[in-house]
């Protein structure tokens, strides 16, 4: 339990609490209290699906800080929640109880980035679109992009092994991140901020820190490789008549354009016209006539016209074979940013249609579709459909076997969540599908680990956990089973 010497303690750390410390605790040494409703944005999440009641939350300048509140709060047994832009989607970045919030946020300073060699090294802080928009000056980009760009750390990227819009082109975090920066849980620093690209020394300890959603420690700095900015971009909207017709569009292109795709993503017609309802950038439907599923391909290179000319050659390929019923591409910067808001805008839009059950989730690609339709026919059954459930969407990152399968409820509410789950969990477990493909498991799946990995596998996860944080102060009650 938080207490007045604690966050007076806190203060004395922070280099400028009145700015750096929230708290609504009155103390005699630390900063005013401020109001219960001044830390929502820190207690809820991005969903309003998960609420904490934290009363504390720190927002730390440097590393040496975050490693001196840490050391205190090891000593005196408190619960931390890391927490970066708070965009992540199960639940992960948000106090369960009272824990103490450490928000990265004003951590937010490039250290240095290598024109050479494209070697980005940054505060964990850093808001991942202006971490593009700067490098993007010196011909580079970030080698992953989401549609929660202009909240989300980097810091949060890695900890969550965020997937996103480029993963077929640039791979996993896992490949990209050459160091970290972390606070361990008893307030140690892990110095690894090395920018080399090889380095078989040891075991290649960061990989663990990749994707741990806050769980083993704090990530205060990343390295990151970068690749070159593209200069020539095409963009696509196919519209298809069949999920079978969707991976064909996938294997035409892979063959067509392979060496240049960098984004292959598919969504439902129930996506696009929730996201005309509901989105608030002003989607425009290009097409005239519904299709049961559209296609968006980007393709990226340094030469326009080879890259036209491999375009224009695969769209007559697609439409001579039948393969789309309808196609646009777009002809200039505005038609590339109105295409993709088609596809970027569907978390936004199913936000505003209702409470949003999201399974994020990967299996082959064949079965993706018959996922989504089980789960309607599943509700209907219950007498869901149209009743408390308003939509279900099916869209993702073809190109990566991951599907978002969106459940749309006027709110939550345990007779929905009951006629979902475990079925779609067990359903994912007969296709040795993985119940998060790019999402984490946070507060929402720690629970259901057991249904994509083996016991052998989560008692070895257990132990790093306990190694690591033996006293279970870093974002407690997340991530993995409870000890029952
Ligand atoms: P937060 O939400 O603050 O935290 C996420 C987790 O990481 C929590 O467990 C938290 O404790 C931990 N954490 C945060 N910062 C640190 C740190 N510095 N050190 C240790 N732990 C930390 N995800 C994808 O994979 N692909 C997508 O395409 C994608 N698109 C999205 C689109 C939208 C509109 C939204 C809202 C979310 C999307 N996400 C996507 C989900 C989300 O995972 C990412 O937005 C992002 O990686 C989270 O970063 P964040 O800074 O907001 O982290
Ligand atoms: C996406 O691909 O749009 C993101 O993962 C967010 C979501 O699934 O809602
Ligand atoms: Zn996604």
């Amino acid at each position: 339990k938080l207490e007045e010497k604690d966050v007076e303690k806190f203060a004395s750390i922070l280099s400028t609490p009145e700015t750096s410390l929230l708290t609504t605790l009155k103390t005699s040494k630390g900063p005013k209290p401020v109001d219960a409703s001044e830390l929502d944005l820190f207690n809820n999440d991005w969903m309003n699906k998960y609420h904490g009641q934290s009363v504390c939350v720190l927002k730390p300048k440097t590393t040496q800080e975050v490693s001196e509140i840490m050391k205190y709060c090891f000593e005196r047994k408190l619960a931390v929640v890391p927490q970066g832009g708070n965009t992540g989607l199960v639940g992960g970045g948000v106090p369960v109880l009272d824990e103490v919030i450490i928000n990265l946020g004003a951590m937010n300073k490039i250290r240095s980035f290598n024109e050479i060699s494209g070697t980005l090294v940054c505060d964990a802080g850093c808001i991942l679109e202006s971490l593009d928009n700067h490098i993007a000056e010196k011909g580079y980009m970030m080698p992953l992009d989401l549609g929660a760009k202009g909240s989300c750390q980097i810091g949060g990227n890695v900890a969550t092994n965020a997937g996103g819009l480029r993963f077929l082109r640039y791979g996993s975090l896992h490949g990209n991140v050459l160091g970290l920066e972390v606070v361990l849980p008893n307030g140690t620093v892990l110095d690894g901020l090395s920018t080399l690209r090889k380095d078989n020394t040891g075991f290649d300890l960061k990989q663990l820190f990749i994707g741990s959603e806050g769980t083993i420690g704090l990530i205060t700095g990343v390295s990151i490789i970068t690749p070159r900015r593209p200069s020539a971009f095409n963009v696509a909207v196919f519209a298809v008549d069949s999920f079978e017709a969707v991976q064909n569009v996938f294997s035409k292109v892979k063959a067509h354009c392979g060496e240049i795709l960098s984004a292959f993503e598919f969504f439902d017609n129930q996506s696009l016209e929730m996201v005309k309802a509901h989105a608030t950038a002003g989607v425009k439907d290009p097409f005239q006539d519904k299709h049961p599923f559209y296609v968006l391909i980007e393709t990226s290179g340094s030469k326009k016209e080879h890259d036209d000319e491999k375009v224009n050659e695969l769209l007559e390929e697609l439409m001579e074979s039948s393969a789309i019923v309808d196609g646009v591409l777009a002809q200039d910067e505005t038609q590339v940013q109105s295409l993709w808001a088609l596809r970027e805008s569907i978390p936004e839009a199913a936000g505003k249609l209702g409470s949003t059950y999201k399974y994020d989730v990967s299996m082959p690609v064949e079965l993706m579709n018959e996922l989504v339709e089980d789960m309607r026919s599943r509700l209907d059954k219950h007498g869901l459909m149209g009743n408390k459930v308003k939509e279900v969407v099916g869209y993702g990152h073809i190109g990566d076997g991951n599907l978002h399968i969106n459940i749309i409820a006027d709110k939550f509410d345990p007779a929905v969540e009951e006629v979902i789950e475990p079925y779609i969990y067990e359903w994912l477990a007969k296709v040795n599908g993985s119940i998060s493909a790019e999402h984490g498991l946070g507060r929402m799946k720690g629970e259901k680990i057991g249904y994509s990995k083996s016991p052998a596998s989560v008692a070895i996860m257990k132990d790093i956990k306990h190694l690591f944080d033996p006293e279970n102060l870093l974002n407690p009650y997340k991530y993995l089973p409870s000890d029952k």
